[in-house]
């Protein structure tokens, strides 16, 4: 063999080994996104990020509904004005998006702009809290949306009131109420609940009640006030001081503001919480937050979910409702708190 064949030979093998490796790698690479053409549209109409329950929640539906995943997600934030997610939802229709999913502040106000979606042809699912249609209007509420998932937050609100029951007996309670958005199913459930507790016992005693707007900064100030106008009782006294939070965020401003105090929050004051966020969570186990409820916001892969089935010409079930669970420091671990999704 001269050396001339002798180098195409070598050069061939060469080609061969080459157009095998890259053969070989293209199973390894990872599907390319579907042309954008291709991608299903979704208008998401947020509430805001006016807590961390919030931000997970976001950040769950981007994931969910990803380019990788066939969809392109437009979320508009309505810095929880229900005004805001009105025009939110008609730039939606203008578009023309496949699916608008809406996560309401309120309850109220929904039966025009849900009725333009309707006569639009756009599928609506409601994620999180619920809408409540004026019955005076002669509107059949369920036919403005296609299906809902999210959690039972009155029944949140009787898990809390039931540990409330079993933890302090017949003790008296002197109770401060930092509520979320009024007019929120989140607000309205956990407020029922408690009512409901305070009808029912006579050694309750409901010393403040505002709203906090779900947020931190809110509930510092609330607490700030409550300590201003000497609205607790004196734990020397016996009766017991309980900050009934409806999310984490106003209960970490609470914290801030009892510790600015001088008073040590799971001592002096119990503070029961919902959403049961990581940091809550930690929280609960360094003993400054009693009990909390837990709020789930993974909702990205359950919305997808539904709207899957609704592509596949299925028809999802019109309610889905969260399973959820609670925690004080019985049921806690580190670990479960390592792997908690937010
Ligand atoms: O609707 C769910 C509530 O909204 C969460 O409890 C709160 O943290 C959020 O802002």
């Amino acid at each position: 063999m001269t050396g001339k064949t002798r180098k195409a030979r070598l050069l061939a093998v060469l080609l061969c080994l080459l157009l095998c490796l890259s053969a070989c790698s293209v199973p390894q690479q990872q599907a390319a996104p579907a042309p954008e053409e291709d991608l299903v549209m979704v208008g998401f109409s947020q509430v805001g990020a006016e807590s961390d329950w919030r931000l997970a929640n976001t950040q769950s539906m981007l994931s969910a509904f990803s380019a990788e995943n066939g969809y392109r997600l437009t979320i508009l934030e309505a810095n929880q004005e229900p005004r805001n997610q009105i025009t939110a939802i008609r730039r939606f229709i203008n578009e023309n998006v496949d699916y608008i999913v809406l996560a309401p502040t309120e309850e109220g106000g929904w039966e025009t702009v849900l009725s333009e979606a309707k006569e639009a042809g756009i599928p609506v699912i409601i994620v999180d809290r619920m809408i409540s249609i004026n019955p005076d209007l002669g509107i059949d509420a369920e036919s403005l949306f296609t299906c809902w998932v999210g959690s039972d937050f009155r029944k949140e609100g009787d898990t809390a009131v039931a540990w409330m029951e079993e933890t302090f007996g017949d003790r008296p309670l002197n109770i401060v109420h930092l509520q979320g958005n009024l007019g929120s199913s989140a607000q309205l459930g956990r407020t029922e609940g408690l009512d409901t507790g305070l009808a029912a016992h006579e050694n309750w005693t409901l010393a403040f009640r505002a709203s906090g707007e779900f947020t931190l900064a809110r509930g510092q100030e609330l607490i700030e006030q409550v300590l201003a106008d000497n609205l607790l009782a004196d734990p020397a006294s016996g009766v017991v001081n309980v900050i009934y939070s409806e999310n984490d965020n106003m209960s970490y401003g609470a914290i801030n503001a009892l510790k600015n105090a001088g008073l040590r929050p799971g001592e002096d004051v119990f503070i029961i919480s919902f959403d049961a966020a990581r940091t809550a969570l930690q929280l609960i186990l360094s003993g400054e937050i009693s009990y909390d409820v837990e709020c789930n916001p993974l909702h990205g892969p359950r919305v997808r979910a539904l709207i899957e089935q609704l592509r596949q010409g299925k028809t999802p079930p019109k309610y889905t409702y969260v399973e959820e669970t609670a925690f004080s420091k019985e049921n806690l671990t580190e670990s479960l708190i390592q792997n908690r999704g937010y």
